[in-house]
This record gives C-alpha cells, sequence and structure tokens, in this order.
C-alpha cells in the first residue's frame, strides 16, 4: 500500500486539472500577447483562469496577477509594498510563525541597504496571533502588516479579519499569505479585508510554479522584475499560459466542492486524531485542539501535528516511509542537524517534543480505509523506535526491557 499524507508540501495534479492544460502544451503554443489568432487564444484562456482565480476568493479579475507560486506572491507583495511606500523610514509587522517565503523576504528588508524595521509578533500555545498586538505595534511608519491565513505545520488558522479592522484604521495595508487555505477552506478577501494575498496552485490540485496575487484595486505595487509588460501588469514575461489554465482549473474544481471536501477531511482528521491518541501513550496535538468554534475554522480540516515524545519526527518520518506512508515533520533539516520547527517553538513547544513532532496532511485520495491502515502502522513503529530511544525514562521502559541487566563498562 501507497499512502499519501504529504498534501501541505504538495498535492497530485488533478485529471480535472491537466485535461484543459493540454492543448496548451500541444497545439494552442501561442504567446497570449499576440494579436494573432494563436495568441487570441491564449489571451482568452489566460483571462479566462484569471476569472476563475478571482471567482474563487471574491475579488474582481482585474485584481489577480499570476506569478511564479506562492513565494513569488510573497515577495512582490511585501516587497512591492515596502518600495512603494514614501515613507522615509519604514516598519513592518509579521509573525514569528510565517513560511519562510515571508520570514526571508522580512530579514532581507532588514538589511541595512534597505533600511526597514520588522516585528515579528509572538503566538500563543495555539499559534494564534492576538490582533490587539497587532494593534500596540503599530507605529507611524508601519507601511505593512503580513499575517498567514493558515499556518502549513500546524493548520491554525489566523484572527485575519479581526487584524485587517485595525490594519484599516490605521491605514495601514494588510497581506496574507493564503497558500495553505486557498481552496482548504472559504478565502474571501472581502471577508477578511486584506489588500494583496498570495495563493499557490499546487497546494490545490495544480501545478507547480505558478501561483497568484490579489492586489486591490487602486494599489500599486513596485515591481521585482523588469521587461516587456503583459497588458500593464506589475509581473513582466511571457505568460506560461498551460500553468494558468491549471490554476484555473484547480480554482473551479476547489470551489465546486469546497464545503464536502472540507466537512469529510475534517472527520477523516479527527478519526486520525482520537485514533492516535486512544492507541499511543505520550502523544498529542500541537495546535488547536478541535477543528471549528461557532462556525469559524480553527485549523485547517486536513491538518494535524502530533507529538510523540522521547523519539525523533524525522526517524518517524523515515520508517513511515518503509511501510509506504508519506508525511513529514514540519521542521527544515540545516547543516545536518536537525532544528525544531520555528513555528512549534514560538507556541512553546518544548524542543524535544519539538523534534518528536510529525505532520500528516490528509487530500482528496485519502479514505477511511487509509486511515485506519495508518492507525494500524503508527502506533507500532513509535514503539519501536521507543525501544531504541535514548530518551525514554527508565520508569517508561517496558518491563521486559526493565528486566534486562545493566552491563556495566
Ligand atoms: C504557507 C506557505 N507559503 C508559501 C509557500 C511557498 O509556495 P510555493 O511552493 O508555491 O513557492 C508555501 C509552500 O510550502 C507555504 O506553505
Amino acid at each position: 500500500m501507497k499512502l499519501y499524507f504529504d498534501h501541505n508540501a504538495t498535492t497530485p495534479v488533478a485529471p480535472e486539472v491537466l485535461e484543459p492544460m493540454l492543448p496548451f502544451l500541444r497545439e494552442e503554443y501561442g504567446n497570449a500577447s499576440s494579436i494573432h489568432r494563436f495568441g487570441q487564444r491564449a489571451r482568452a484562456a489566460v483571462e479566462q483562469a484569471r476569472a476563475q482565480v478571482a471567482s474563487l476568493i471574491g475579488c474582481e479579475a482585474a485584481e489577480i496577477i499570476f506569478t511564479s507560486g506562492g513565494t513569488e506572491s510573497d515577495n512582490l507583495a511585501i516587497q512591492g509594498a515596502v518600495r512603494a511606500s514614501a515613507l522615509p523610514r519604514k516598519h513592518v509587522i509579521t509573525s514569528a510563525i510565517e513560511h519562510p517565503a515571508v520570514l526571508t523576504t522580512c530579514h532581507a528588508l532588514e538589511r541595512k541597504s534597505e533600511g526597514v524595521s520588522v516585528t515579528y509578533l509572538p503566538v500563543d500555545s495555539q499559534g494564534r496571533v492576538d490582533p490587539e498586538q497587532v494593534r500596540r505595534e503599530l507605529r507611524p511608519e508601519t507601511v505593512l502588516v503580513t499575517i498567514m491565513h493558515a499556518n502549513n505545520e500546524i493548520g491554525t488558522v489566523e484572527p485575519l479579519a479581526e487584524i485587517a479592522s485595525i490594519a484599516r484604521q490605521a491605514g495601514v495595508l494588510l497581506h496574507t499569505d493564503a497558500v495553505q487555505s486557498t481552496g482548504k477552506i472559504p478565502v474571501d478577501v472581502k471577508r477578511l479585508g486584506v489588500d494583496l494575498l498570495s495563493l499557490s496552485a499546487h497546494k490545490f490540485y495544480g501545478p507547480k510554479g505558478i501561483g497568484a496575487l490579489f492586489i486591490r484595486k487602486g494599489l500599486t505595487l513596485s515591481p521585482l522584475f523588469f521587461g516587456g509588460h503583459n497588458m500593464g501588469e506589475p509581473r513582466p514575461g511571457t505568460e506560461n499560459v498551460a500553468s494558468i489554465v491549471g490554476l484555473g482549473a484547480a480554482a473551479q474544481l476547489a470551489a465546486g466542492n469546497l464545503e464536502t471536501e472540507a466537512r469529510r477531511l475534517s472527520a477523516l482528521r479527527d478519526r486520525l486524531e482520537k485514533g492516535i491518541l486512544e492507541r499511543v501513550p505520550d502523544a498529542g496535538i500541537n495546535g488547536p485542539a478541535t477543528g471549528m468554534q461557532g462556525g469559524e475554522f480553527l485549523r485547517v480540516p486536513n491538518t494535524s501535528n502530533l507529538y510523540f515524545d522521547y523519539i525523533e519526527g524525522e526517524s518517524l518520518v523515515i520508517a513511515l516511509d518503509l511501510q509506504g506512508i508519506a508525511c513529514s515533520t514540519g521542521a527544515a533539516c540545516s547543516s545536518g542537524a536537525i532544528e525544531p520547527s520555528h513555528v512549534l517553538t514560538a507556541m512553546g513547544v518544548p524542543a524535544l517534543r519539538a523534534r518528536g513532532s510529525l505532520r500528516l496532511s490528509l487530500g482528496r485520495q485519502n479514505t477511511e480505509e487509509e486511515v485506519e491502515h495508518l492507525l494500524g502502522t503508527i502506533p507500532a513503529v513509535v514503539e519501536r523506535l521507543r525501544a531504541l530511544s535514548p530518551q525514554v525514562p527508565d520508569e517508561k521502559k517496558a518491563p521486559a526491557e526493565n528486566a534486562v541487566p545493566a552491563r556495566k563498562g
């Protein structure tokens, strides 16, 4: 059995998405900026996709520009908004748990040559930003607040509408990285009150390397790239027509079954978590324990971040991979040392526990049988790894193991 539980890393391209892309990789190879009919057909396909994306997030088609994905959308939103501001000193507010696409962009802006100051807001034990803290950190020179909609590691949904009303009162722009929420829960730019929103096709069954940025009408960003202009967009270059068509089809697919799929995945995820907590001692959930409260999502329906004390998450990922199960930790592996996740660390999860954490992210193809298979596999794998782990305290070791006399020397 080969099971894929890593949909927050990426998703497969859905057949409904691949099919409409194919003509634009074969016979419909026109440049969307050309005047002839090849060009006109490509342009029509691009504009249809723009309308499909706009419809998914409740904006006008003219407010959508296409990018190479979430990373570029985040960079363009943040750098573009900061550099477009005429203020002599500039300040940005973000959170400590953003994706590196946001965090490292902020770090780059802090360099002397840019001279921007950045405030990294803490989060609570559920990974939530306190909107009142945004208000407290606002300064006369604050040009942008950038807070993600849903976190990629733990799935926590941030209170964006509250943050938006605070930013609006202060006349400060609000950007959100909605890469992990788009296509999973309702995302409506007007309801959220954001000025800029990043999304990426490969997180919701579209192709990799294509995304979009919502730029509220009337807002001007400084471009990242310079080149031939496409209909006055702040992102020059020949459009990637096939991928744009794929993004549009993915947006349409997501819009068509958002509620049913969110309900189905929430139930599967809850079953998975309940089963693991019943079967595995010294395990728990990182992030909000419940998925919804008062009709609002506290966590995206597909994401579960679990800790298993006394073992390394990386070992668990490798052991599960050997059993045909794909999942991940949230932590980055740098220079041979496994750093505990910056997200879990910011939530106050101790380093050892953070290192023993695992992210299971569900998707379209996952079934109840697959979840049952996972529940049948994980407890034994955890037990095996714990039996080998020097972290397990003596009183927690299996009696047979305790009975083995310790070898001296
Ligand atoms: C929250 C978040 N932002 C941005 C990105 C980057 O998106 P892309 O892979 O399209 O560059 C990701 C991808 O993992 C993400 O999860």
